[in-house]
């Protein structure tokens, strides 16, 4: 097991009965990304670090005639999706793998390419966070879409708020991307991707879509 999935498990063994609950509350902007997937009859969804899988299931139930994958680093994490989409009935539309974001391979679903890829709150947890993205961007589909919610810059928010944030979430190794909108941009020029942005709450959450031409 590699440093990165020590570290997660760690972070999570004693989380997993409580995470949905807990993060409910500021994990924000995760809805309105799975109600933007509109991925295509029959097409190929992945979430990369799908945690508890309570968005796997969200998107499954949201977009009943695509197919889902989702894969984490941590496998407390994944035993937990793993309960969650088979609680739910969805073990026939959402396919579970244990993999790491910044290398996974072509064969972890036997799938080369995805219509939609998402990035849910895991950009900042990922030390290699750019090496992920770009990774993920080359299993994009033509006419696909890369989508991402994740903690914002704060910029329009009390600097006490901001700071006290920051501390909470480096507790759980968590570190906001303050540069992801630049990075983003620099993917999209890089590999001819269309990109948009929203930022919600004042820069608490950031929303970004990459999408490639047919
Ligand atoms: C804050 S949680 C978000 C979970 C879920 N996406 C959500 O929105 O509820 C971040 C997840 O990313 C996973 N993760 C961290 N580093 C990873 C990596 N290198 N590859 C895959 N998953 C990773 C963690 O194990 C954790 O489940």
């Amino acid at each position: 097991m590699s440093d990165a999935a020590v570290l997660m498990d760690r972070i999570y063994v004693w989380q997993t009965g409580i995470y949905d609950l807990t993060r409910k509350p500021y994990l924000l902007g995760r809805d309105r990304l799975i109600a933007s997937l509109a991925p295509p009859d029959g097409g190929q969804v992945l979430e990369i670090g799908c945690g508890t899988g309570r968005n796997l299931v969200e998107a499954a139930q949201r977009w009943p005639h695509a197919n889902f994958h989702g894969f984490d680093i941590s496998s407390v994490m994944l035993n937990k999706a793993v309960s969650t989409i088979a609680k739910a009935g969805l073990s026939w539309q959402v396919e579970l793998a244990r993999g790491d974001a910044t290398c996974f391979p072509t064969n972890l679903f036997r799938i080369e390419q995805f219509d939609r890829i998402f990035f849910s709150y895991t950009l900042s947890m990922i030390p290699a966070w750019e090496q992920a993205l770009d990774h993920a961007v080359s299993r994009l589909a033509p006419g696909g879409a890369l989508m991402i919610a994740d903690f914002g810059d704060q910029r329009d928010l009390p600097k006490s708020f901001r700071t006290l944030l920051r501390r909470w979430l480096a507790l759980f190794h968590v570190e906001p991307r303050d540069h992801l909108e630049d990075v983003i941009r620099d993917v999209a020029a890089r590999h001819g991707l269309k990109a948009d942005f929203v930022r919600l709450y004042g820069g608490y959450t950031f929303l970004a879509a990459l999408r490639r031409s047919s």
